[in-house]
C-alpha cells in the first residue's frame, strides 16, 4: 500500500488537508498506523493528559469489528455494508469474511479523501468489495448510491456497521436516521454498532466526560460519550442478539481477560441487532 507522507507532497491524494486532523487518521494513529500527520497525533496527545491510555479505545473498537465480522460471517451472512470503514488496517472487513466465505460481498462507505484513495488502491483486485463516497449520516444518499444498489441483494440479509462512527454524529437524532437504514434492509439483517460510552458510573463517568471534552474541542471536532439509553435506541426496531449491548471487550471475547482492562476500556459499549 501506498504511503502518504507530509516529506513528499505528491503522494498526497488531491483534497486530503495535512493542516487539519481527520478522524480517519487520528484513528489510523492509535490504531500505531502510518497513515497519519502530526496535526492528527496531536488530537490523541491531548487527551492522553486526561486519559493515558486513550489508543485502547480504537483498540477495543477494532478488535469488536473483526470478532463481529468472524461471528456474522459464520452465521452465513454474506453482504456486508460498513459504514465509515476507515483507512485500511492489519484485518479489513472484507479479509476477514472472506476468509470464512470468499464469495462474500463488502461495500465500504466513506467520505475521507485519504480513505477513498487508499481504499481503492487495496481493493483495485477484489471484484467482491468496492469503496462508495457517500455521508453515512444521510441513509438515504447511502441507500440509493449506485455502488449500494449494484452490489447487494436486497431480498437477502445484509449486515450494516457503524462501528465507530457514529459518536462523531453531533446531531441528537442518531436513532432516527438509524431506523431509516433498518427500515430498508430486508429481515433477518443485522446492524452492529460501536459507540464512545458515558457509564454513568462515579468510577467512570468523569473519564468519559473529559475525554468528551478533549476530543469535541480538539482539531477534529467530535467524539460524543453518550449514555446506555442514547446508544441502545440506535439500535431501533431491531432485537440486540446476545450478549446484548457490553462494553465492547465483553462481546464474544476470543478469550478470558488475561489483565484488568483499562479504564478507557469502560468507555466504549458495542451490539449487534437483528431485524426480524
Ligand atoms: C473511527 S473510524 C472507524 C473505522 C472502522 N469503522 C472501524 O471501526 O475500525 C471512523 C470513520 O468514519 C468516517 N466518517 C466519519 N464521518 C463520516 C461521514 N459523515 N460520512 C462518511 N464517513 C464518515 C471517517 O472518515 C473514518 O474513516
Amino acid at each position: 500500500m501506498s504511503h502518504a507522507s507530509a516529506a513528499y507532497p505528491s503522494s498526497v491524494p488531491v483534497g486530503v488537508d495535512t493542516t487539519r486532523a481527520s478522524i480517519a487518521r487520528v484513528y489510523d494513529a492509535a490504531l500505531n498506523g502510518k497513515d497519519n500527520y502530526e496535526v492528527d497525533r496531536a488530537v490523541l496527545a491531548q487527551v492522553r493528559t486526561v486519559a493515558p491510555q486513550v489508543n485502547d479505545l480504537a483498540w477495543a473498537n477494532r478488535d469488536f469489528l473483526i470478532r463481529v465480522c468472524r461471528f456474522l460471517a459464520r452465521m452465513g451472512v454474506d453482504q456486508y455494508l460498513d459504514l465509515g470503514s476507515g483507512l485500511p488496517t492489519a484485518e479489513n472487513t472484507h479479509q476477514v469474511v472472506q476468509r470464512v466465505n470468499p464469495e462474500s460481498r463488502v461495500v465500504y462507505v466513506d467520505n475521507d479523501p485519504s480513505v477513498l484513495a487508499h481504499g481503492k488502491a487495496l481493493l483495485a483486485s477484489n471484484s467482491r468489495t468496492h469503496i462508495a463516497e457517500a455521508d453515512i449520516f444521510a441513509p438515504l444518499d447511502v441507500l440509493g448510491n449506485e455502488i449500494v444498489r449494484t452490489e447487494f441483494d436486497f431480498t437477502r440479509p445484509i449486515a450494516l456497521f457503524q462501528i465507530g462512527t457514529l459518536h462523531h454524529y453531533l446531531g441528537e437524532d442518531a436513532p432516527t436516521l438509524m431506523q431509516t437504514y433498518i427500515d430498508a434492509l430486508p429481515a433477518g439483517s443485522f446492524i452492529a454498532i460501536a459507540h464512545f460510552h458515558d457509564p454513568e458510573t462515579p468510577d467512570y463517568s468523569e473519564l468519559a466526560k473529559k475525554m468528551e471534552e478533549k476530543f469535541i474541542h480538539s482539531p477534529m471536532g467530535s467524539g460524543r460519550f453518550r449514555t446506555r439509553t442514547e446508544i441502545q435506541a440506535m439500535f431501533g426496531t431491531t432485537t440486540l442478539i446476545e450478549p446484548g449491548l457490553v462494553r465492547c471487550d465483553d462481546w464474544w471475547p476470543d478469550g478470558p481477560h488475561l489483565t484488568p482492562l483499562s479504564d478507557v476500556r469502560h468507555c466504549i459499549l458495542g451490539g449487534v441487532g437483528q431485524k426480524r
